[in-house]
């Protein structure tokens, strides 16, 4: 057993060796599209894919990746952006990114590196964003690490743990759009550092240290970023006692005109503070988001101060603790008098007093979405519609709580300068017949305000009209200003009317129940440019399919793309784009297509009718079952003859027939017994039948021919069906009389059965001269009887 043993299990180890040096290959990225861009995040890669050479973009980010090697990325020279923020990034080789000159976006951020090395930039000539946050490094290393980078745009740096910053860490950047500092646990900052740079455009400070423990290193770092011309957001700071406030003076004194305070906790006295150093600064802007205030909004000691370069008081996602302890901030008299606008988004807002409102003398621009205000708090801030905010341009009171459109109506209808007016995402549900909107109104946002109607109520002044995501279903008003049309989202049928939209370039129709629109739908819209119309329930007929691919191009633009325009019905197009869908001619033509085929059944059963009676097809039919009936009854009645001969002949030769043959015949010793159909068919019977009959039960059929004979028509079929039996039975039945020469070239071609009887056979000549008769009769009775030996 033990020799057996020892080669299986190297046997088994033979196998496992080739898959095990499999493992080590590089697997390969493959969610690439056609902008060149492969997304390979979020798969735990241990290392750096394989990916096509000629990728533009590649996204690794949320991997487990800890080493970029020498060659991880040697091959892709193409690559203008890479992601690999979210890994576990310790090491990089000084010559990883040495190929990538034309690199853009380099994104490390949130890895382990605790160096930043300079060789590692030192190639990436083309790139303009670097994001380098939330790492371990401790500084910017020795020196000099974005030499190179002239062309950089966006740097943010910074983590935790980044102590310091010195002079020579920015060296070689230019000209920055936006630079983010993570600072919290800042020690050391070299005078100057931030500053060589020059001014920037957005400068975002997370700087909670500094400011919590070292407010003289964060006026340093103010000081250096600071510049008429930059914005400037100061995150995750706490506002409280003078001390932590204090670098705020750098603000003024560097006359920074625009600041944003983010996540930020502030108190009563930390606004106060700000307040009072900020009076009679160039700050124009203020805003204050996703931050916490900590008060009860005693900042009485502020009244005295004068923001009045301050335009603009932007507050976003602002949780004010004790809300309900704030009354009139009339108090603020002095400084309420100078914002044109005031933004108070998401923050809890139920009411606005009226005579606060008084105070805001210059305001234009007021937004108050996303708040609480009902009907009764906006009556109470708008003063019941008596006319204050007389400036008022633009009143956002979208994501609130309002329920009456006919009492905002009122309350507005004062305020002579409103141009525009966002009531967006309240409770309407109702559109009174009537509304008095002042006449400066030209743009009123009503989308998802459950809106089952449209009335007069829409004012004509209007340019700019949203009632997106409603349950409306007509559309019949006259708007003669309108420019611009947001239906999307209700139940409509059809397109408005364009007459009585002759101002209207644009036009929202998507989510709809549309089945199709067509040329002159959109030729009533005299000046329609742009068409979003995607999402409806298209009916793909030809009309429509062939519109939509070769007409609707060049009457409007389809602002969402051909993609978004799919077929609903017929089944088995659903789903397809209109775009790409084909129609055959057949399914387009299809009535046309239809009544030519039934025109062709048609004929041709009313050919196949007309030629089967011509050609007696169903005579000859009936025939033919009756020959073969009346062949398989003879087998059994063979010897049932009952005639010595059937007579075919013609109507008009009936005299000679009775005359002369019977009498001849039927008196003869013995008699002959003859067939005549008139005497002995059966009455009623079918024709065709009874001649078969008198044909089985005769020996002999006589045909009497003369130019009448060839005329009738019946007696052909007697000759048919003798022929019939002359086949098949091979033997000479038939005995022709001739009752008048008929020239054989006079008998018509379709008698051809005829022509080639006479030809075959002898017949029997009825003779004029009397005296050659008995003659004739002689022959006739031998030719009757002839066979019956
Ligand atoms: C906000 O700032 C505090 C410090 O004041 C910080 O701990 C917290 O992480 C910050 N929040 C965000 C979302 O940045
Ligand atoms: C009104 O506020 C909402 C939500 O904040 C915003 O989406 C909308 O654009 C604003 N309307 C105007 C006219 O600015
Ligand atoms: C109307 O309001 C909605 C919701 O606030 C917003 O998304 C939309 O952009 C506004 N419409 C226009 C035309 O500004």
């Amino acid at each position: 057993m033990k020799v057996l043993v020892l080669p299986l299990s190297s046997l088994f180890f033979l196998c496992l060796l080739p898959s095990h040096s499999a493992e080590w290959e590089r697997k390969k990225c493959t969610q690439c599209d056609k902008h060149l861009f492969c997304d390979c995040s979020d798969q735990n890669l241990v290392q750096v894919p394989s990916i096509p050479e000629n990728v533009q973009g590649l996204n690794l980010s949320h991997n487990q990746i800890e080493v970029l090697k020498e060659d991880d990325l040697q091959e892709y020279a193409q690559l203008k952006t890479l992601y690999l923020q979210n890994n576990r990034i310790r090491t990089i080789h000084n010559r990883t990114f040495a190929s990538l000159a034309n690199l853009e976006s380099l994104d490390l951020s949130y890895n382990f590196l605790a160096s930043l090395s300079w060789p590692w930039f030192d190639q990436l000539l083309s790139l303009k964003r670097l994001n380098l946050l939330g790492n371990l490094y401790t500084s910017l290393g020795s020196g000099f690490l974005f030499r190179q980078l002239s062309r950089l745009r966006s740097l943010r740096l910074g983590n935790r743990s980044f102590r310091s910053m010195g002079r020579s860490d920015l060296v070689g950047l230019r000209g920055l759009d936006e630079m983010v500092l993570h600072g919290s646990g800042l020690q050391s900052y070299e005078d100057g550092s931030l500053g060589s740079v020059g001014p920037i455009g957005t400068v975002t400070l997370s700087l909670y240290g500094p400011f919590h423990s070292y407010p003289a290193l964060a006026s340093k770092i103010l000081r250096d970023v600071s510049n008429p011309e930059t914005l400037l957001i100061l995150t995750d700071v706490t506002l409280a006692d003078e001390r932590s406030t204090q670098p705020i003076v750098e603000l003024k004194q560097k006359a920074v005109r625009r600041v944003i305070f983010r996540n930020v906790s502030v108190t009563d006295s930390g606004i106060v503070n700000v307040m009072r150093i900020m009076d009679r600064s160039e700050v124009s802007f203020l805003g204050v988001e996703d931050s916490q205030l900590v008060g009860h909004g005693f900042w009485t000691n502020a009244s005295a101060t004068h923001p009045d370069k301050m335009e603009t008081l932007y507050i976003k996602n602002v949780a004010i603790r004790d809300f309900y302890a704030f009354s009139s901030l009339a108090f603020l008299q002095n400084v309420l008098q100078f914002p044109k606008s005031v933004s108070i988004i998401n923050s809890n807002v139920f009411l606005m007093p009226c005579p606060t409102s008084k105070l805001l003398k210059k305001l234009e621009y007021l937004d108050f979405s996303g708040n609480l205000l009902t009907d009764l708090a906006t009556k109470e801030s708008f003063c019941n519609g008596e006319g204050t905010l007389q400036h008022l341009r633009s009143l956002n009171l979208s994501r609130n709580s309002l329920s009456s459109l006919a009492l905002m109506s009122t309350l507005f209808t004062n305020l002579n300068q409103l141009t525009s007016l966002d009531l967006s995402e309240n409770d309407f549900s109702d559109m009174p017949a009537q509304c008095a909107w002042p006449s400066s109104l030209q743009y009123l946002n009503l989308s998802t305000t459950k809106l089952r109607r449209i009335t007069p109520c829409v004012p004509p002044s209007l340019h700019i009209l949203d009632l997106n995501d409603n349950d409306l279903t007509e559309f019949n008003l006259n708007l003669p200003n309108l420019i611009e049309l947001r239906i999307s989202g209700n139940k409509f049928k059809k397109l408005p009317p364009g007459i009585f939209l002759p101002s209207l370039e644009v036009l929202l129709v998507q989510r709809n129940m549309l089945s199709m629109f067509g040329k002159s739908d959109l030729m009533d819209y005299k000046k329609l440019q742009e068409l979003e119309a995607g999402h409806n329930k298209f009916v793909c007929s030809c009309g429509f399919v062939a519109f939509f691919q070769l007409e609707v191009g060049q009457l409007v633009r389809l602002r969402d793309g051909p993609e978004s325009y799919q077929c609903d019905s017929p089944t088995a197009l659903r789903g397809q784009q209109v775009g790409d869908t084909h129609l055959s001619a057949f399914e387009c033509h299809m009535v046309v297509a239809v009544s030519v085929l039934c025109t062709l059944v048609f004929l041709f059963f009313f050919i196949s009718g007309v030629l089967c009676y011509k050609l007696h097809a169903i005579w000859y039919l009936k025939m033919t079952w009756a020959w073969l009936k009346a062949k398989r009854k003879r087998s059994v009645n063979r010897d049932d003859i009952r005639y010595d001969a059937f007579v075919s002949y013609s109507e008009r030769d009936s005299e000679w027939v009775e005359e002369f043959l019977v009498q001849e015949l039927e008196n003869a010793q013995p008699p002959f017994r003859l067939c005549l159909h008139k005497r002995d068919f059966l009455p009623g019977g079918w024709i065709a039948d009874n001649i078969m009959n008198a044909m089985e039960k005769s020996r002999r059929t006589l045909f009497v021919l003369s130019r009448h004979f060839v005329g009738s028509e019946w007696c052909r079929y007697e000759l048919e069906f003798s022929h019939f039996r002359l086949f098949d039975e091979n033997n000479d039945t038939a005995v022709l009389i001739l009752l008048e020469p008929i020239a054989k070239e006079t008998i018509p071609k379709r008698f051809c059965k005829l022509r080639k009887f006479m030809n075959s056979r002898t017949y029997l000549e009825w003779p004029e001269d009397e005296t050659q008769r008995p003659m004739f009769w002689h022959n006739l009775k031998m030719a009757i009887k002839a066979d019956e030996c």
